[in-house]
């Protein structure tokens, strides 16, 4: 199988990851931070390290304002719903995934107001229409730092300045980018920073988090054990146990750690050069090939490894059900849960074939999705 579907879970994972998580499992599979006995605390410490990589991989002061989340999703959801009041305005954009949008959708009903900005045929958001947009009751401004659709890669940097200076909260979605981009929250003043543990930061499923600013007021949406100030009947406010109530994902957290000490020891550099150089290697040949259309930036530099096309007016299901019956190669059609992004590229009746590269796929497998797509075209 040729696995091109990094963008929705990466596979295969590096093997320290597949190793921690099953000696998390075997060797001191106890309940971290609430007995005192050295297998709890044993995971209790497992825990934080992951916590401490990933501060350092997103230049966190304080890792205890890493929140655990089961997904992105999830973190998303927290982080909207808990930060969001009746009358609040918030300013989001057409590439946005659904995990932003429904959220956002669902808070509409009790008075929240959302402007979303229409981004270019190619997936860019232009910096204007978000300056535009902003108006008195601006408390938030949510994009994806990257697009899952076509991996259009947006000015983060620049959107936080903008954010910063009217004193609005930034939140990022960096799903399809943290792992393979610099992200630091300090030089882009990201106030929220939400990322799933599956994708690129190379952990299993069941693992994700959000970074909350300090200072930041977000309101929890769950109360229960924390194993901490256990005499008291409301929830303790100290992070990151307001948010992280009941038992935690100890083998998927420490996954999750051997994911990120993997990126942190080859370097984000290399696993971008090896992406970048598999995409426009990818993005050339497919324009060799007459019946392909390809959406996005198509340019290796302004995209992540995910490569939306369509072959003529060919369903876009029908051509993945080809890809992985007849030539084993793994893809994902259809809209990729990302409605409005398909409406801006002009996709939303065929949806699109995409191909989403991660850290262990080869030249030879490009090559041989390349050979592929063509081998389709002609017999359509
Ligand atoms: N959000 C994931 C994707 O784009 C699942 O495929």
């Amino acid at each position: 199988m040729i696995y091109l579907d990094n963008a929705a879970t990466t596979f295969p994972k590096p093997e320290s990851v597949y190793e921690n998580i099953n000696k998390a499992m075997r060797e001191y599979g106890a309940n971290p931070g609430r007995s005192g006995h050295k297998l709890a605390l044993q995971g209790g410490r497992a825990i934080y390290e992951t916590r401490e990589l990933l501060g350092n991989l997103f230049n966190i002061d304080n890792p205890m304002n890493i929140i655990f989340t089961h997904n992105g999703t999830d973190g998303l959801n927290l982080a909207i719903k808990g930060l969001l009041k009746p009358g609040d305005h918030v300013i989001t954009t057409s590439m946005e995934h659904n995990s932003v949008l429904r959220p956002l959708k669902a808070m509409e009903k009790v008075g929240v107001k959302t402007t979303i900005v229409e981004c270019d045929k190619i997936g860019l958001i232009d910096l204007k229409d978000i300056e535009n947009s902003i108006n008195d009751d601006t408390k938030l401004i949510v994009t994806t730092h990257a697009s899952n659709v076509t991996g259009t890669i947006f000015p983060v940097k620049e959107i936080g300045d903008l954010a910063e200076k009217n004193n609005i909260v930034y939140m990022v979605d960096v799903a399809q980018s943290a792992g393979v981009y610099e992200i630091d929250v300090k030089d882009m003043k990201i106030d929220i920073l939400v990322f799933p543990g599956h994708k690129a930061l190379l952990g299993p499923q069941g693992t994700g988090g959000v970074y909350i600013r300090k200072g930041l007021d977000i309101m929890n949406m769950k109360e229960g054990g924390t194993g901490s100030k256990s005499n008291l009947l409301i929830q303790p406010q100290m992070l990151p146990d307001k948010f992280e109530s009941g038992t935690p994902n100890t083998p998927g957290i420490v996954g999750l750690g051997a994911g990120v000490e993997y990126i942190l020891d080859r370097g984000l550099e290399s696993i971008r050069n090896h992406e970048k150089e598999l995409t426009r290697y990818f993005i050339n040949e497919l324009k060799k090939i007459e019946a392909v259309k390809i959406y996005g930036p198509k340019d290796a530099e302004k995209q992540a490894a995910v490569i939306s096309i369509n072959i003529g007016d060919e369903d876009s299901s029908e051509v993945s059900y080809i890809l992985d019956k007849v030539f084993n190669i793994a893809v994902r059609p259809g809209l990729h849960c990302a409605p409005l992004a398909h409406k801006t590229i002009g996709t939303f009746e065929q949806g699109t074939v995409r191909f989403s590269i991660g850290p262990f796929n080869t030249h030879q497998d490009i090559e041989k999705a390349v050979q592929a797509v063509g081998k389709i075209v002609k017999q359509i």
